[in-house]
């Protein structure tokens, strides 16, 4: 097995992912899947969200440029609202995936904008799907979803991320999420028989990640409910 696939496959690594990614060879990753920082000023711990619309910009051209080497440019890219122009401007080709029409957001006084949430996309697939995101709950009915958040301030839902996976990638296919947080796409990935890299930046998440995949290797929904530990996307589906 070469190097690199030994020291990052199937495993999350401490990084800037920037950095990371430099380190994975051209075409190896089957599909980017990732719910990126929104540039919204979150507190994630080692990272603050606030960069200006400038860098924030030049940032999503440097992930564009290493994902089209590093994947042949095969992501799926969960964005919000407020950022999802700036998303689109680079990726001029991608298809968009409205998730869910969210409620009317009063910002500060007088000023109204309709929330929602997008999945940008460059992949086909090849499987049927009606309405993925009816049982998923988004802002407007109440930032609210009816999944564990591991005391992370921005969690992606599981069954988000499992039907991603499960629509623009195949069995033992590699995924790579460069902001991988409480490790979400991992575990999706896992319980989806795919190979995944992860990436995340905050030592906090990690650990709470590395935690989240050791349990989902039990095998039952009982052996989770009597260990005490979160239940997995299919005892949620
Ligand atoms: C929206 S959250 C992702 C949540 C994740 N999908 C989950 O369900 O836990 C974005 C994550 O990116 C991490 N992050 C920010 N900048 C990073 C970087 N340059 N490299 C790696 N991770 C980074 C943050 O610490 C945060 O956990």
């Amino acid at each position: 097995m070469p190097d690199w696939e030994s020291k990052f496959i199937n495993k999350i690594v401490l990084n800037n992912c920037l950095d990371l990614m430099r380190e994975i060879p051209d075409g190896s990753v089957d599909l980017i899947i990732t719910d990126p920082p929104w540039n919204v000023g979150k507190d994630y711990g080692t990272y603050k969200d606030d960069l200006s619309k400038k860098e924030y910009q030049q940032l999503i051209r440097d992930l564009k440029s290493e994902w089209d080497r590093i994947a042949n440019g095969r992501v799926a890219i969960v964005l919000g609202s407020e950022i999802l122009k700036d998303w689109w401007d680079v990726y001029v080709d991608a298809k968009i995936i409205i998730v869910k029409l969210g409620a009317i957001v009063l910002t500060r006084k007088n000023n109204m904008h309709l929330q929602w949430k997008a999945v940008v996309t460059t992949c086909n697939s090849n499987k049927f799907t009606t309405d993925n995101w009816e049982d998923i709950r988004w802002p407007g009915e109440g930032y609210y979803f009816d999944e564990p958040r591991y005391g992370h301030p921005a969690m992606t839902p599981l069954k988000l991320m499992g039907r991603l996976i499960n629509l623009f990638s195949n069995e033992n296919d590699l995924i790579f999420d460069p902001y991988m947080g409480v490790g979400t796409t991992a575990v999706a990935a896992m319980l989806l028989k795919r190979r995944y890299i992860g990436c995340e930046i905050d030592a906090k998440y990690l650990d709470t990640a590395r935690k989240r995949i050791a349990n989902t290797g039990l095998t039952t929904k009982e052996d989770r409910l009597d260990a005490g530990v979160p239940l997995t996307f299919e005892d949620l589906a």
